[in-house]
């Protein structure tokens, strides 16, 4: 059985991606997701769905269209992300917002969505219900997530529970259910399905716990999105729940300070409190908590009753998520 490694699945998703017709009018509507779309990205969701298929079955030319509808999911929800949390920049480009308007970004991520679904649904009758479940479960909780991500802002008593279940929610739920599809679409197990999501799931919370780590200390140019966003928006990310937990009493009165202050230089309230992030230490709890993760992930996956041969483009695609800067 052919196995495709994670460059060859990359480019059969891009030019996938780039045949998908966007020529029509009004342009204003369609521009936006054509520009969203061109920017790369990781494509990571495509790729796991891909090699989850690809698990059990080698013409993964055959989901293409579930797995550009993911894609275009995820491409949906960073439109209205970025507007939600006033980000300038994604992949080192303006988000569709700041070139276009807020407006845009509604409505074309909306269309995107509608196109997500239209893709998805491209898939033999037989399937079409089990994947439309799962995909449309995934899409509420992601709503959830990002609810709870917003609430959380205001709040300054958010638990480690509470913050892991909101990213479980926002991030690690599209994960996984990219590689149930994938493998429900190969036609693979209940028992081993259930696996792969349970696999993308800590590999998820892994990866949104990275994401918010190089939020503070990634090197913008490579990371693609401004440095200290979470920090101005204040985020309740695990740095900086620990930090409101671990601090002294001289640190957690300036950190409560920046957190209820209205009028603040950008750059003054990022670098004050990274500063507090760096004598609290909570940089490397965080690489700690994602380590655990990744390796809990992987364990599932060392389970997963699928030759250990076949199962090594998976591990060896995750492993590079894991050390990622971008
Ligand atoms: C960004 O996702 C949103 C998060 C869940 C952190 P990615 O880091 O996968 O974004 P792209 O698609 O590669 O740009
Ligand atoms: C991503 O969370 C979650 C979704 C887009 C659903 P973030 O807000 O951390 O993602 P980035 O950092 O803007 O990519
Ligand atoms: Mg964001
Ligand atoms: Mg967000
Ligand atoms: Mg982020």
């Amino acid at each position: 059985m052919i196995q495709y490694n994670a460059s060859q699945l990359l480019e059969k998703i891009n030019a996938y991606l780039a045949q998908m017709p966007y020529s029509r009018v009004p342009q204003g509507l369609y521009d936006p997701i054509e520009y969203e779309l061109s920017l790369g990205g990781k494509r990571i969701r495509p790729v796991l769905m891909l090699m989850a298929y690809n698990l059990y079955k080698e013409n993964v030319d055959t989901i293409l269209p579930q797995a550009a509808g993911l894609e275009t999911y995820h491409n949906h929800t960073l439109l209205h992300d970025d507007l939600m949390d006033k980000a300038d920049m994604r992949r080192n480009k303006p988000t569709v917002h700041r070139k276009w308007s807020e407006n845009a970004a509604i409505l074309s991520g909306d269309a995107m969505l509608i196109l997500s679904y239209r893709l998805m649904s491209d898939c033999p009758k037989e399937k079409l219900k089990e994947v439309l479940d799962v995909f449309t479960e995934t899409t509420m909780e992601i709503c959830e997530g990002q609810q709870w991500d917003m609430e959380f802002e205001t709040r300054l008593n958010v638990t480690v529970e509470e913050y892991i279940e909101m990213i479980r929610l926002k991030t690690s739920v599209l994960l996984a259910a990219a590689l149930k599809i994938g493998a429900l679409m190969a036609g693979a197990s209940q028992v081993d399905a259930e696996m792969l999501y349970d696999f993308g799931v800590k590999m998820g919370l892994a990866f949104q716990l990275q994401d918010d780590y190089l939020d503070v200390y990634g090197n913008p140019d490579i990371f693609g999105k401004k440095i200290g966003g979470d920090i101005l928006c204040n985020k309740k990310t695990y740095m900086l729940i620990t930090a409101l937990k671990e601090a002294d009493a001289v640190q957690r009165e300036e950190l409560e300070r920046w957190l209820t202050a209205s009028d603040y230089h950008a750059a003054e309230k990022i670098e004050a409190v990274t500063r507090i992030y760096n004598e609290i230490g909570v940089d490397k709890c965080c690489e700690r908590i994602v380590e655990d993760y990744y390796n809990q992930g992987l364990d599932i996956l060392e389970r997963l009753n699928v030759p250990v041969e076949r199962k090594e483009v998976l591990k060896t695609f995750v492993c590079s998520l894991m050390g990622r800067k971008v």
